[in-house]
C-alpha cells in the first residue's frame, strides 16, 4: 500500500515538474523560463555536452508586402535567438545571439530585413562559431547569404556581411560540417530552380568555388541535410512559400553529389504536406545510434512568431528512410517513437 503512495506521489511529481516530458509535435513549445520558444527555420549546435538550438526570433508585423505578386510576407525579425538544452527537452532562452540593427535602415540586419533560416557551425582550427543565415529584403529580390561569427555558442556574433555565394543568388540554406571538418552552404539558388552545394574556405567565412548545382529545375527549398554510415541524406520541400507542401529526400556517396532523388518520407495522414510542416533541420541525437530527428517549422503565416515546431523522429529501412506523425513521443523511447503506431 506505501509502495503504490510512493509510486502515486512520484508519478504525479513527474508530471508536474516535466520528468515525464513528451515531444509534442506542432503544439505550443515553452523555455525554461515559461515562454514560447521563439527560434524559426533553425537549426542545431551540439557542443561540448550541450545543444544550442538557433532560430529566427520573429517579431513585429507580418503582412502582405503591396505591390509584389507573389505569396510573399514582410516579416519583422527582432534578430537571431538561441536555446541551450543538454537533454532536448527544456530549452533556455540564451538571448538574441545576433541582434538586428535598429539604427541603419541599410543594413541586412535591420528589422525590415529578412534575416532567415540561421544555422551555426564551429570551426575547429579557429575556435570561431560561425552563422550563415538568408539576407533578404521585404519583396525578396535580395537573396544573398550572411555571415557572423563568435567566440561563444551564446554569442554576441559579429555581423561580417553578405554576399552572393559564387555569384548567384541564395535563398533556403542550410550549414553541414563533416567528420572531416570540411563544411558546406547548402541553397537554393537561380530563383529557386536550382539548389547549390558549396565547400566553405577552411575558416568558413567565405566560399571555396568548389560548389555543384543539384536538382535542376526541380524548385526544392528548406534543405536539410545529415550523413548516417557514409551516406548523405538531403530532405527538402517544394516552392509554395509558407503554405505546406510534399516533402522529399535524397541519397548521395557525397555532399557535392550526385544527389538521387527517392521518394517523399513522410507515411499517412496529411503525408503529402508533411504533417503541415516544412524541413529546417535534421538532429543527430548525440551518443545515439540510428536516432535522428526531422525538425520542420509549422508556419502561421498570419503571424509568424505564432509558428509552431514539429519534431518527429526518422525510422531507417537499409538507405531508405520514412517519417510518421506522432501525437507525442518521448525521446528516450524512439525505438518503439519508430514502429509508427501512435
Ligand atoms: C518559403 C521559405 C521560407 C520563407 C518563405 C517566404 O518558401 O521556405 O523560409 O522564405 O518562403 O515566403
Amino acid at each position: 500500500m506505501k509502495y503504490r503512495i510512493w509510486i502515486l506521489i512520484f508519478g504525479l511529481f513527474s508530471i508536474f515538474s516535466g520528468y515525464a516530458q513528451y515531444i509534442v509535435p506542432g503544439e505550443e513549445w515553452l523555455d525554461t523560463d515559461g515562454n514560447p520558444i521563439n527560434a524559426h527555420g533553425g537549426g542545431i549546435l551540439y557542443h561540448e555536452g550541450v545543444y544550442y538550438w538557433y532560430g529566427e526570433y520573429k517579431g513585429g508585423c507580418t503582412y502582405r508586402s503591396p505591390g509584389v505578386d507573389w505569396d510573399c510576407y514582410r516579416t519583422d525579425v527582432l534578430g537571431v535567438s538561441c536555446y541551450s538544452s543538454k537533454d532536448l527537452y527544456h530549452w533556455k532562452f540564451e538571448g538574441l545571439v545576433l541582434e538586428s540593427d535598429t539604427l541603419d535602415p541599410q543594413s541586412d540586419i535591420h528589422p525590415t530585413r529578412v534575416i532567415e533560416r540561421p544555422k551555426v557551425i564551429y570551426n575547429d582550427k579557429t575556435g570561431k562559431f560561425v552563422m550563415w543565415m538568408h539576407i533578404d529584403n521585404y519583396n525578396y529580390r535580395v537573396a544573398s547569404a550572411g555571415v557572423a561569427v563568435s567566440d561563444s555558442p551564446v554569442g554576441k556574433f559579429t555581423y561580417l556581411g553578405s554576399m552572393r555565394p559564387n555569384g548567384q543568388n541564395s535563398r533556403d540554406m542550410t550549414l553541414f560540417k563533416d567528420d572531416d571538418g570540411k563544411a558546406y552552404h547548402i541553397y537554393s539558388s537561380e530563383e529557386n530552380s536550382t539548389l547549390c552545394v558549396s565547400l566553405l574556405s577552411d575558416d568558413y567565412l567565405s566560399h571555396s568555388g568548389v560548389y555543384t548545382k543539384n536538382f535542376q529545375n526541380r524548385f526544392r527549398e528548406a534543405p536539410a541535410v545529415f550523413k548516417r554510415e557514409n551516406k548523405y541524406y538531403l530532405v527538402t520541400s517544394g516552392c509554395s512559400g509558407w503554405d505546406p507542401n510534399e516533402a522529399e529526400y535524397a541519397v548521395a556517396d557525397s555532399l557535392l553529389g550526385v544527389w538521387t532523388a527517392v521518394e517523399n518520407p513522410c507515411r499517412g495522414k496529411d503525408a503529402d504536406k508533411t504533417f503541415y510542416g516544412q524541413s529546417t533541420f535534421v538532429l543527430p541525437v548525440a551518443g545515439e545510434k540510428d536516432c535522428y530527428i526531422m525538425m520542420l517549422d509549422k508556419w502561421c503565416k498570419t503571424d509568424l512568431k505564432e509558428s509552431k515546431y514539429i519534431w518527429l523522429p526518422i525510422a531507417f529501412n537499409g538507405d531508405g528512410l520514412t517519417i510518421f506523425w506522432k501525437d507525442r513521443w518521448l525521446l528516450g523511447n524512439m525505438t518503439s517513437a519508430l514502429l509508427g503506431e501512435k
